[in-house]
């Protein structure tokens, strides 16, 4: 997916099907994709992607994919078929894997004719500190562990990697420009943090180099999500 000329994407983090399609009504024409999680990917099963789909508003498949190069493949050609636009891979799953998940994303595409999605790595989860990563035998501090793994998924080709708004600044400086990056963690100046610890605004995002805006307390909480992301939007 090329760089979007509305970045938001909202993050369906709602147990059932009908909460979605009410919130993808509202919203699909101020927004610019719809995140589809594990909870929600689990609860409705594929059909939640059609009825995005559907409605001709994009979709951002974060299902996290962790398994051997072959696994993962067959996965992403699924995706392809189901025709999500974005997506999301463990980047830990090593260099093969990588590769392998986006030759998938390519060569499913171009045999179905479905759009080719962005295939993103996440690197190491806001939910790990240096001292978790120690626990599980990787001796390196989260920020140098982030560098490690967002490399490697560009040597892999990957298009995108999601992070973290505080390491936006970082992976611009070391990345080649073509990489997309996509972030959670944002919070408009007038909202609530929820439980996210290190939040930047929208436009705070943007102008550190995020392509992305993953939001979704913020706009599908608000009393009216409409108007929330079209202010997001403007604030932009
Ligand atoms: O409601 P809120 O804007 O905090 O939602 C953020 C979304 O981004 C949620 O779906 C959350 O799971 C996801 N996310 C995150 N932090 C990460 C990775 C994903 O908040 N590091």
């Amino acid at each position: 997916m090329s760089q979007p000329r509305n970045p938001i994407i909202v993050a369906l983090d709602v147990p059932n099907l009908a909460s979605a399609l009410t919130l993808v009504d509202q919203l699909a024409p101020a927004v610019g994709a719809f995140k589809v999680g594990k909870e929600l990917f689990v609860a409705t099963g594929p059909d939640i992607v059609r009825r995005i789909r559907d409605t001709g508003a994009s979709v951002f498949l974060d299902l996290k994919f962790h398994d051997i190069p072959n696994t993962v493949a067959k996965a992403i050609e699924a995706a392809v078929q189901l025709d999500v636009q974005m997506l999301t891979i463990h980047t830990s799953g090593g260099l093969a894997m990588m590769q392998a998940a986006q030759k998938a994303a390519v060569d499913a595409a171009l045999r179905t004719g479905k759009s080719q999605p962005l295939v993103l790595g996440v690197t190491v989860l806001t939910s790990l500190n240096t001292n978790d990563l120690d626990a599980v035998g990787v001796p390196h501090d989260v920020g140098n562990q982030v560098e490690r793994l967002a490399s490697l998924a560009v040597k892999a080709g990957l298009g995108g990697l999601v992070c973290s708004p505080l390491e936006i600044t970082r992976l611009r400086e070391i990345l080649p420009h073509h990489v997309q990056l996509v972030t959670p963690g944002i919070r408009p100046a007038d909202s609530k943090a929820d439980d996210q610890k290190r939040t930047l605004t929208p436009k705070e995002a943007m102008t550190a180099g995020a392509n992305w805006l993953v939001i979704g307390r913020p706009i599908c909480a608000a009393p009216n999500p409409r108007a929330a992301a079209e202010a997001i939007l403007a604030s932009l």
